[in-house]
């Protein structure tokens, strides 16, 4: 069977996700958001209204918070952490378990090719086994002092996490960001993207199946404005996590301010790719393209700008313009290079940087979209732009679409300026055999994450991920992570 034939034959959405997902998740219980309104969910493959989500209130966010206080006063807040370790693991099968249901259901509601899709629910298992195992390692430090004490500190959890989450990897930011939060000991309130929510009401009643106890998760479907807004400017949160847009982060972080509550920020990136002379470029190329074009170039770190050195640059840019003139999008179902965008907004957005790159710089290379796609869907073509000029827009901004950006350079220091010379800082991959410039250049790159002779090192979950600048600010993934969901109290006994 093809994955085609697996998703024609697959049954309706309900059927796939077995929950009304016009509910909300609180406290345990499934219940119609106050009010009762709905939002449409819609397949961006097709533009059609598949299903609808509940279109949750300040109120419901009140309803939310006081769940998992309540949690951590009771059930959830008493379990050893060897416990919480134990039901993140059950989770962690449960997920594998319905692991094909879940990522039919991102394809459908996300565009995300099938194939891509599977990945993504193998990665929240993998989250959740990975911080199901870290709960009880998580540890303190004594401290040699004076004599006469004993000093240690203890790793205590923040109390409410607030969770809000976008759409282009929801079961992966979820299961970053709620299994490290849960491992440590906090209670969640999360806010999935009103464009990828299903996912998440699907992960809930896992999580409940698995025996999470009541309020220790709560999922409040809605609009960012509203839900979100709600979420970050609530003053029985205590830590806020936030994966999306710059001007989302930075209105998040203005409201976390206002009740001094710290808070972690992932904000994407204008990562580059920089391939020197010495590069062995039949390992290079083919990732140089797919680390942008990976679910649509709609990812955080995808490496939107390539910087080739004079030597081969004119041999890059060939063999990544050969790549790109067979790219083909089409529907998700059908697994091919890309699928289609998140949404129309996403892809006026996405097409307005192509035609205005077609109209003032050099096209190297473009994909097609396939005859098969349907007209309704966010389709655009994957396009590679060369010889762009560093302060040019497309090689600047954040474009969250399947374009590329080549320039040439001439030495390892015009390389870093060229590197560091956005507002962004999340990843850098630098091709070389050379290794103290290996080195070097890992020490000088302005970023979170440097990837030598590689991009993103199979995207594994214990490695710690963040940004710099207006990439944003704290670590996710990796055990990192769990010091973040933390707070360190240090304990001074004078026995002298
Ligand atoms: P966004 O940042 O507005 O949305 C992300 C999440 O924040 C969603 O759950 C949304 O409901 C919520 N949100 C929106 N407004 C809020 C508010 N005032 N308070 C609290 N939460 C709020 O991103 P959007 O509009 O979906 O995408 C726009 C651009 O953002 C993209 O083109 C891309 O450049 C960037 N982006 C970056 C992502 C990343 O992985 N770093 C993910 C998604 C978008
Ligand atoms: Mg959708």
């Amino acid at each position: 069977m093809t994955a085609a034939d697996t998703l024609s034959a697959a049954p309706a959405l309900d059927a796939l996700t077995r929950i009304d997902t016009t509910r909300i998740f609180v406290g345990g219980a499934w219940r119609a958001p106050d009010g009762g309104r709905t939002l449409p969910v819609e397949d961006p493959s097709t533009g059609r209204v598949i299903g609808a989500i509940g279109q949750g209130t300040a109120a419901d966010v009140d309803a939310a918070v006081a769940a998992a206080q309540g949690a951590l006063a009771g059930d959830w807040g008493a379990l050893t952490a060897t416990d919480r370790g134990r039901i993140l693991t059950l989770m962690a099968a449960r997920v594998e378990a319905r692991a094909e249901d879940l990522a039919l259901i991102e394809t459908l509601d996300v565009g995300k090719p099938l194939d891509q899709s599977r990945r993504d629910s193998a990665a929240l298992a993998r989250y959740l086994e990975f911080y199901g195992g870290a709960a009880d390692k998580l540890m303190g430090t004594t401290i040699p002092y004076q004599p006469g004490y004993a000093v240690y500190t203890l790793r205590e959890p923040h109390g409410v996490c607030g969770i809000i989450i976008p759409w282009n990897y929801p079961m992966q930011i979820l299961g970053r960001a709620v299994a490290a939060a849960l491992a440590a000991g906090n209670a969640v309130v999360l806010k999935p993207a009103e464009d990828a929510s299903l996912s998440a009401l699907v992960f809930a009643q896992i999580a409940a199946e698995a025996g999470l106890p009541a309020g220790a998760l709560n999922v409040v479907t809605g609009l960012g404005a509203e839900v979100g807004a709600a979420l970050s400017a609530h003053p029985g949160v205590h830590h806020l996590s936030f994966t999306g847009s710059v001007a989302t982060g930075a209105a998040i972080q203005r409201s976390a301010a206002a009740h001094v509550v710290p808070l972690t920020l992932e904000l994407g990136g204008k990562s580059p790719q920089i391939v020197f002379d010495d590069a062995d470029l039949d390992r290079a190329v083919p990732v140089l393209v797919t680390s942008c074009l990976q679910n649509a170039g709609q990812t955080c770190s995808a490496a939107s700008r390539v910087l080739v050195q004079r030597g081969v640059y004119d041999a890059v840019r060939a063999r990544m313009a050969a790549i790109y003139d067979g790219l083909v999008a089409g529907p998700a179902r059908d697994s091919r290079d890309l699928g289609p965008l998140v949404s129309a907004r996403q892809r006026r957005l996405v097409q307005g940087f192509i035609d205005r790159g077609q109209a003032e710089l050099a096209v190297a290379g473009q994909g097609r979209i396939h005859p098969d796609a349907d007209p309704a869907g966010h389709f655009v073509r994957p396009t590679l732009f060369a010889e762009v000029p560093p302060d040019h827009d497309l090689a600047q901004q954040e474009i969250f679409g399947p374009v590329q950006v080549l320039m040439p350079f001439d030495d390892e220091a015009h390389a870093l300026r060229l590197a560091n010379g956005t507002d962004y800082g999340l990843v850098a991959g630098v091709w070389t055999r050379d290794g103290g410039r290996q080195l070097r250049m890992a020490a000088a790159l302005d970023c979170g994450q440097v990837f030598v002779n590689n991009y993103g090192a199979g995207g594994g979950v214990e490695l710690p991920f963040g940004g710099t600048g207006r990439s944003g600010h704290g670590r996710e993934k990796g055990f990192e992570a769990l010091y973040g969901f933390t707070r360190v109290k240090t304990v001074a006994i004078h026995h002298g």
